[in-house]
């Protein structure tokens, strides 16, 4: 299994692309399932959970074609097996963004019910119970999700807390439905904003997304073709400026938007970086060394869960007490005890952690147990005195493109070793 190991010490400096958003490109993915002609995608990341899902609507019998360096053509005219495996789900949580476009496309669906996973139970019940607002009849059977419908009807929804692939899945359901549907409490995240985008082109009738109420005209018929760029991937510009601020570095990341990382960057601006966007790029430059920066996480537009362990990170070696209150997982501080074993100060109470700067981090070995946590071992090992070796990077791959050739671009010194 392939290790991830660091030496640290190295300000990064540079530039380097940012990769299209995985978690935009998942469920437009599965934006195919509802056209009757083909898709075609560019901006395309080349990541693990890509592959699982292009694996997963393959078997289904969805033609997927690689156009040029980054474009997919995604055609769904031969789809004849409307299921997803446990196997294919176990692997990726993800899969559940099938079973809205499936039942609305093809009247039935059996999709694995997905377990717990590393930082929460993160139950489905939502999407589930969405779809039965909108007519579907669903049996839980044999650990499969069973749903069938001979045409989903429009309804008014409420989802009882704000999910982004409840939202995307319900959304994707509503597009073929009979009549308007009305998602309120939505998800209003950027990449929610994209699939809707790329429905859009492919003729849906959506109004209201990026609002915490989405109205959803259904059509009549299969959606048609459409050309779609995938959005850059907001979390990854995020990793990288982090992995910059906490080693005093100075880069420049393009092909990326400072429109979707506000409380982001207002964070890093906190802890003393200097920060200049412009449409298509943002530069950072960081103090020699950081003050600490309070979060809190919470849904779209505020601070997001997915960058909470990249900000525990530089927090390790910042100058001063910070507070990392987790609102939407109820156990993503695995990272914080591999943080403790480099050196880091770090006290956790249920969703709360205090994080105490320290003067110096020192490598060890350590483990990565999901992707956003990996990141911050990475962080935490560019800034380390000494070697850190991460096990267990295929939790990396699954959402950093190419990471070990992009952080070598700005300078760090790290190798992918067996
Ligand atoms: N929830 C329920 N019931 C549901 C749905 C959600 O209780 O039916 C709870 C979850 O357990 C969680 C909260 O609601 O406590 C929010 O979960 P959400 O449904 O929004 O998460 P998700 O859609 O499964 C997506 C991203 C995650 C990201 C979260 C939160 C994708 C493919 N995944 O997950 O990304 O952390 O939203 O922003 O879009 C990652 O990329 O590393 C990642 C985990």
């Amino acid at each position: 299994m392939d290790k991830l190991l660091i030496e640290g010490g190295t300000p990064l400096s540079g530039e380097v692309a940012v990769s299209g958003a995985k978690n935009a490109a998942l469920p437009i993915i599965c934006a195919c399932l509802l056209a009757g002609e083909p898709l075609h995608l560019s901006n395309v990341p080349k990541l693990n959970d890509i592959s699982t899902m292009l694996r997963l609507i393959a078997q289904m019998g969805v033609s997927v074609t690689p156009d040029g360096e980054d474009g997919l053509v995604l055609d769904s005219r031969g789809l004849d097996n409307p299921t997803a495996p446990y196997d294919m789900v176990k692997t990726m949580r993800a899969s559940i963004l099938v079973l809205g476009p499936l039942v609305a496309r093809h009247g039935e669906a059996r999709v694995s019910l997905p377990g717990g996973c590393a930082i929460g139970a993160r139950p489905v019940e939502q999407h589930i119970k969405g779809l039965q607002a909108m007519g579907a009849e669903i049996d839980v059977e044999n650990g499969y999700i069973h749903a069938r419908a001979s045409r989903l009807k429009g309804a008014r929804i409420v989802t009882d807390m704000v999910t982004v692939t409840g939202t995307e899945n319900l959304m994707m359901a509503a597009v073929l439905a009979d009549g308007e549907t009305v998602i309120e409490n939505a998800a209003r995240e950027p990449e929610v904003v994209d699939l809707a985008n790329c429905l859009i082109a492919m003729g849906a009738r959506i109004s209201g997304a990026g609002t915490d109420a989405i109205r959803i005209e259904g059509v009549e018929r299969l959606l048609q073709g459409a050309r779609h760029a995938i959005m850059p991937d907001r979390i990854e510009t995020g990793t990288y400026l982090c992995a910059a601020a906490a080693t005093a570095g100075n880069i420049r990341l393009t092909r990326t938007s400072a429109a979707y990382l506000d409380s982001v960057l207002q964070k890093l601006r906190e802890a003393g970086c200097e920060l200049d966007s412009d449409a298509d790029s943002i530069t950072l430059m960081a103090p020699p060394r950081l003050k600490a920066v309070s979060v809190r996480t919470a849904p779209y537009p505020a601070f997001p869960t997915d960058m909470q362990a990249q900000f525990m990170a530089i927090n390790c070696v910042a100058e001063g007490s910070a507070s990392i209150r987790e609102t939407i997982f109820e156990n993503r501080f695995m990272h914080a005890v591999e943080l403790i074993r480099l050196g880091a100060d770090i006290k956790i109470d249920a969703s709360n952690a205090l994080v105490t700067g320290v003067r110096h981090l020192d490598g060890a070995a350590v483990m990565a147990t999901d992707l956003r946590a990996s990141a911050s071992l990475v962080i935490a090992g560019l800034v380390a005195r000494g070697e850190t070796l991460i096990e267990r990077i295929y939790h990396l791959d699954r959402g950093y493109e190419r990471i070990d050739q992009k952080l070598t671009q700005l300078g760090a010194r790290v190798s992918r070793v067996r």
